[in-house]
């Protein structure tokens, strides 16, 4: 059984180490923290196993600003990846953004991330614009997402 919540300082290391498992060029611990003890305009959702103790399995990293929102990061143990786990953690920021009177969620992914793009359209997010060769010194797209709530 899967819990989401919002992440606890104690949650920093394993947060890192599901990061540094899913990125060639992780964020550092530093910018992780940002985002897990800035309440007031940043979110850091964790996903962990029910078991008490057990660390930290995914998470999610938001950012807000007036009545929009940001995906800035999203990430699951390789592991445990393809079992929903990150689908929980798309929904459970969606409703962090219901709560939070938010009414566009935006995102970015590279092109050739197919299973996060699959991941984004299937929780319901419309692409609304492109970054030609943002990542990688021009190498690499960025598409933009979008989710409108409540409407
Ligand atoms: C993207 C990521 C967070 C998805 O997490 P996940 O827990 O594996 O995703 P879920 O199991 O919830 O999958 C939800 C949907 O996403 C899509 N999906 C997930 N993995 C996929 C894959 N390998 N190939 C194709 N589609 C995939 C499917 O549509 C899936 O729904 P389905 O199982 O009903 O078909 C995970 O792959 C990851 O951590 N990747 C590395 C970090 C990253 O790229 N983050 C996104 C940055 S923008």
């Amino acid at each position: 059984m899967i819990r989401i919540e919002e992440a606890r300082d104690g949650d920093l290391s394993s947060i890192v180490r599901v990061e540094r498992a899913s990125f060639p060029n992780p964020w550092s611990e530093e910018s992780i923290l940002s985002f897990v003890s800035q309440p007031d305009r940043r979110a850091c959702l964790v996903a962990r196993d029910q078991k008490p103790g057990d660390g930290v399995i995914g998470y999610t990293a938001l950012q807000f600003a007036a009545d929009e929102a940001e995906i800035c990061n999203l990430a699951v143990l390789p592991s445990l990846r393809g079992k929903g786990i990150g689908a929980l953690l798309i929904q459970s920021a969606v409703e962090l953004c219901v709560r939070n009177s938010v009414s566009v969620l935006h995102l970015e992914v590279r092109r050739g991330n197919v299973p996060a793009i699959r991941l984004y359209e299937k929780q319901g997010f419309r692409r609304v614009g492109i970054r030609r060769g943002y990542y990688g010194d021009g190498k690499e797209d960025a598409l933009l997402y979008a989710l409108r709530i409540g409407s």
